[in-house]
């Protein structure tokens, strides 16, 4: 039987990032649960937020604990920032191309609530999509597809591996160490930004471990979100283009965010989100809308190929039109706890990098761009850990047991709590409507549901208990009395 030395749970930038820092030599695996590009890296447009040189780092710091509102652990926000540019050169050197102008420099962007130009790009706004294609290309390790995590195999402080679904039948995998880098909790929002695989299912394993998750209520809203559309996931409209220049209107026009911020279009995306929401209900407003005027079309073009394409096989010609627009669920900064080598207190061979951790990084709001720089720096020092680490492992085996992963009603169940989330545990909540979504959650636990159902509501539960816990409005968490 095969032992590996490390299994990866997901194949996002901070799985694969992980997989390309482990030596070819150890017996690594990938696990994916559908095809390696249905991951949020994939989807991800604005870039990589990165210190452009050492005097740069301490502002990014404040830049990334200001967006924060009060809730980053500084020495998290440190390592990241701090080890960030050797990260984004690390890909540099092995030879990824970020967009450069005439002369060769690296171009940077800007997005909300940075107080400078430090977003490097890929493909105009394709930088999820060329970095995951250059880390897949990179990979030495094997990937497993279509595989579904279904157990963690733990026992005391230790973790032997999971237990998969794949082609039909349960498998126990073997390993010394298990990093999980399976990615946020979009699916669990009836509008979201997501890759459809991401629907909060280590999460919920991680729970029935007994692990603690911190900062569940965090769900950080995009604000300028095309909903309009039957797709599960929603199209995003990148950060960046309002960083250099489109801005938010009503339907006759008016720009109404510096109402709320002086900082208008460039707030936190919490604020912005909230301004839109708020402003719709105020001036009974169907919809808000996305301008691009200020741009020339062959630059929009070259710039935002993504969103051009994307928007014009949606019926728009950009950047002539305006598209409306919606906040949608983007991002969890609350997740798994770990150390800042991403390991989980209570075992020790058990890792969690990416979306699916929490290092208090990102506090009660994520800085835009951030989170790709996250999945790089974190991936990097987990496997340092692992490298550097020596325990005694005894191989034990478990049993190989089966388990009914889902039940009829599971579909209905799932949309049903889509809409309860996206409803009560949203952008603005009530102590009143936390509570009805956790009578709801908890009816659903204890219905006749498949496995792979009750990781969602588990997860579900975790936000909205955390939700309730926290009274005060911080960041990403709003609550109105
Ligand atoms: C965006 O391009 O607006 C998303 C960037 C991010 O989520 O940080």
């Amino acid at each position: 039987m095969q032992i590996y030395d490390v299994i990866i749970v997901g194949a996002g930038i901070a799985g694969l990032n992980a997989a390309l820092n482990l030596p070819e030599e150890k017996k690594v695996l990938i696990l994916c649960k559908e095809n390696s590009w249905d991951c949020n890296t994939f989807y991800a447009q604005g870039g990589i937020s990165v210190a452009v040189d050492e005097n740069d780092v301490n502002l990014h710091i404040q830049d990334t604990i200001n967006a924060g509102a009060g809730l980053c652990d500084k020495e998290a926000v440190k390592v990241l920032c701090g080890e960030g540019r050797s990260a984004v050169d690390s890909l540099i050197q092995k030879g990824f191309e970020f967009d450069k102008d005439d002369k060769g420099n690296l171009l940077y962007t800007k997005e909300a609530a940075h107080s400078k130009n430090r977003i490097v790009h890929a493909g105009g706004d394709a930088t999820g999509r060329q970095v995951h294609l250059f880390l897949m290309q990179k990979n030495p390790h094997p990937l497993m597809y279509k595989t579904t995590v279904i157990d963690i195999l733990q026992k005391n402080d230790l973790v032997y591996g999971v237990r998969i679904f794949h082609q039909g039948k349960f498998e126990n995998i073997y390993a010394k160490n298990t990093i999980i880098a399976s990615g946020g909790i979009g699916s669990l929002y009836e509008y979201h930004t997501n890759a459809k695989t991401v629907s909060a299912d280590m999460q919920g394993l991680a729970i029935e471990c007994g692990c603690e998750l911190r900062d569940m209520e965090m769900t950080q809203f995009h604000p300028t979100v095309f909903v309009n559309t039957d797709k599960a996931r929603k199209q995003l409209l990148s950060e960046s283009l309002r960083g250099e220049g489109a801005f938010v209107i009503n339907d006759k026009g008016e720009r109404f965010l510096f109402d709320y911020d002086k900082r208008g279009e460039l707030s936190p995306r919490d604020i912005v989100s909230r301004s839109i929401f708020d402003y719709k209900q105020k001036h009974k407003k169907d919809t808000i809308y996305l301008s691009f005027e200020n741009f020339q079309r062959e630059f929009f073009k070259n710039r935002f190929p993504t969103i051009y394409y994307n928007l014009k096989g949606l019926g728009f010609n950009l950047p002539e039109d305006r598209v409306p627009i919606s906040p949608a669920f983007h991002y969890a900064m609350g997740g798994i706890k770990c150390d800042l080598d991403a390991k989980v207190d209570k075992y020790k061979n058990l890792y969690v990098i990416g979306e699916v951790a929490n290092t208090r990084v990102h506090g009660a709001n994520r800085l835009a761009s951030n989170s790709l720089l996250e999945g790089l720096v974190f991936s990097r020092r987990a496997v340092r850990k692992i490298l550097q680490k020596n325990y005694d492992f005894i191989h034990i085996e478990f049993d190989e047991k089966s388990e009914i992963l889902f039940k009829p009603n599971d579909k209905i169940l799932k949309s049903e709590l889509r809409t309860l989330m996206w409803n009560n545990v949203g952008i603005v909540r009530t102590k009143k409507n936390l509570k009805l979504a956790l009578d709801k959650v908890d009816s659903m636990i204890s219905s006749d549901i498949g496995k792979l159902l009750k990781l969602r509501l588990l997860t579900s539960k975790a936000i909205i208990e955390s939700a309730i816990k926290r009274e005060k409005s911080l960041g990403a968490h709003y609550i109105k009395n």
